[in-house]
């Protein structure tokens, strides 16, 4: 049996050996093969580091890109793991450079990561197109690191594999396993409900990450992951790997021998990235239960790869996809069982002929071949598909007069009975009046009232945070309701539940119809029909419009200014408008083909 994991073996679909590449066709020869001052400069500088001209001279410069941080408790390991990338480079007679890029730890990050995803899809990119990078390595898996890694690497097209962080290992609490995120949410409501004491939700506290790793739920981390490795940029099997499993180590030297071949055979992202494989990638993401945040990252991954991927197309496969990964927060396992029961590799392998095999990889193989193999160890963990958890339904797109260019919900998340609920709106201007007036006893709340907040999106928060699954009021919660409908332009994090509509766009700052909902009006949410209204009569929407006012911009310098002025809006992804591939910035008045000259 091959091993999966393995580069050493042949690939099934390796570029033939007369079109790979010569020492003197390596982008890094123009930084150290030139017979000229620059290269001078660049090879005696390599030499102050104690190399010589044979441990990197013609061989293929390996950038690794390391979001380690002390900020990031995701990748507290990847201090270690970088060392075994280089490893596994150094093997294969590659030259590996560890480069750190923006680390955007999730846990930490005021006010969102959102905010700075594209600044790390930036500085990822021009990390790679300044340094004199053959190939890369990417390391990430903290959320936002994974799409702004793997957008800026799409935008430099360099031969790439993405190192996941890897999942946590599941929570511990007083012998019951925790859930990132999901029992967060669960105790906290248990605590404003009065049900555990201060020191029973301290012990949630110390025991809900304990090890290196993302959040190992289903979250938007692991979703994410999953979706690179569906992508065919990580080596089969990888997002499913604990962190603190030495098969972790493994995957990370075996990232560093294989990604030496990949610069050689000029094997590059976009030669194996097609609409089939973004297709691939969403129906993973659906059959997973995988996070809402999910639609934002692989629209922006998408573009960046030339592919027209838009809501549309997710709702179309979501109402044909079954959910059969049994996984929290709309299922019972956590990232760990998933790993023992045969990981992503076993999940696709059920998902039979909703997958397309056919898509190629990185290892130079088709996804079907990195499959072949795979086992499930544990059905009850990942479904086969005659015993889905979900037929289908596990995201819905939404639209109507509260979100004409749409919004977004997780149906296998939220109570059934919300799924068709008409109730009078109790209206947030912005998250500080929330939280000053959500627990007020006197809030006119019922269980069937439908909770809205405005100014929560990508321009309005600013950038778009994890605000979407709005609290339920104390003294509704004390009489047990533990759902409600609840709408936001905001996003929720992956590990969150409810029936919480996300993304809604336009969204309120720039004038979408959220921002005139008013205390008391009526929304209707029909999930089957896909449907988000408001009961207020056009003339009445017009009237309001008309009186709405712009609110004032939330930056005045700096990086926030520059947010603002490009970012745009949930449905497209939340890019900036200048880092599309076919955007041109005074077009015809200068070069704008392929990678300017560097000297
Ligand atoms: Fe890093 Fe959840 S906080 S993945």
């Amino acid at each position: 049996m091959t091993d999966p994991l393995s580069p050493t073996s042949p690939p099934a679909s390796s570029s033939p050996a007369a079109h790979r590449k010569k020492s003197e066709d390596l982008r890094s020869h123009r930084w150290y093969g030139a017979k000229d001052l620059r290269s001078f400069g660049h090879r005696s500088r390599t030499a102050q580091m104690g190399l010589s001209r044979d441990d990197y001279l013609g061989k293929p410069v390996i950038a690794i890109l390391n979001t380690w941080s002390d900020m990031n408790s995701c990748h507290t390991h990847f201090r270690q793991r970088a060392e075994e990338v280089k490893r596994g480079v150094w093997q294969a007679g590659g030259f590996p450079v560890e480069i750190p890029a923006m680390s955007l730890g999730e846990a930490f990050q005021k006010p969102t990561t959102m905010l700075y995803r594209n600044l790390l899809a930036m500085e990822a990119e021009e990390l790679l197109r300044s340094y004199p990078a053959d190939g890369c390595v990417l390391m990430g898996g903290c959320d936002k690191t994974t799409p702004g890694l793997v957008m800026g690497a799409l935008a430099m097209n360099l031969p790439t594999i993405f190192v996941p962080a890897g999942p946590m290992l599941r929570g511990d609490y007083k012998g019951q396993f925790l859930g990132s995120g999901s029992d967060t949410w669960k105790y906290w409501a248990e605590l404003r409900a009065g049900n555990i004491t201060e020191r029973d939700w301290q012990d949630v506290e110390d025991g809900i990450a304990r090890s290196p790793g993302t959040c190992m739920t289903m979250g938007t981390a692991s979703t994410m992951t999953s979706a690179a490795e569906v992508l065919g940029l990580t080596l089969p099997g990888a997002s499913s790997i604990p962190a603190a499993d030495s098969r972790h180590a493994m995957m990370a030297t075996h990232t560093g021998r294989r990604i030496v071949d990949m610069v050689w055979e000029d094997l590059k992202p976009l030669d194996f990235l097609t609409p089939a494989s973004f297709d691939n990638a969403v129906t993973a993401v659906l059959g997973l239960g995988g996070s809402t945040n999910a639609i934002v990252h692989l629209i922006a991954m998408a573009r960046r790869a030339g592919v027209a991927l838009d809501l549309a197309r997710f709702d179309e496969l979501a109402r044909s996809t079954p959910v059969i990964a049994n996984l929290r927060p709309g299922g019972k396992y956590l990232m760990e069982d998933f790993f023992y029961a045969g990981g992503l590799r076993a999940f696709l392998r059920e998902m039979g002929d909703l997958i397309d095999g056919s898509q190629r990889t990185c290892n130079g193989r088709t996804l079907a071949e990195n499959i072949e193999d795979a086992r499930t160890y544990n059905a009850d963990v990942i479904r086969p598909r005659a015993e889905a958890l979900l037929e289908s339904g596990g995201l819905a797109v939404l639209h109507g007069n509260l979100a004409p260019a749409g919004a977004v919900i997780k149906p296998a998340a939220m109570e059934a009975h919300l799924r068709r609920h008409t109730g009078p709106a109790v209206v947030f201007r912005n998250y500080d009046d929330l939280a000053a007036r959500i627990d007020d006893p006197a809030l006119p709340v019922t269980k069937d009232s439908v909770i809205v907040l405005q100014s929560a999106g990508p321009q309005g928060a600013p950038g778009m945070p994890e605000w979407g699954q709005l609290p339920i009021p104390q003294k509704l919660l004390k009489e047990g309701v533990r759902d409600m409908v609840r709408i936001s332009d905001a996003r929720m994090s992956g590990t969150s539940y409810g029936a919480c509509v996300l993304h809604v766009t336009p969204e309120s700052h720039v004038g979408g119809p959220l921002a005139l909902v008013r205390d008391g009006d009526l929304v209707t949410l029909d999930v089957d029909a896909r449907r988000i209204d408001m009961q207020v009569s056009d003339e009445e929407i017009a009237r309001r419009r008309a009186e709405w006012q712009k609110p004032i911009p939330k930056f005045s310098r700096g990086y926030g200014v520059m947010f603002l002025k490009h970012v745009q809006q949930a449905d497209t992804g939340c890019d900036f408008d200048f880092l599309a591939p076919d955007y041109r910035e005074n077009a015809g008045e200068a070069p704008t083909e392929g990678e300017p000259e560097i000297h």
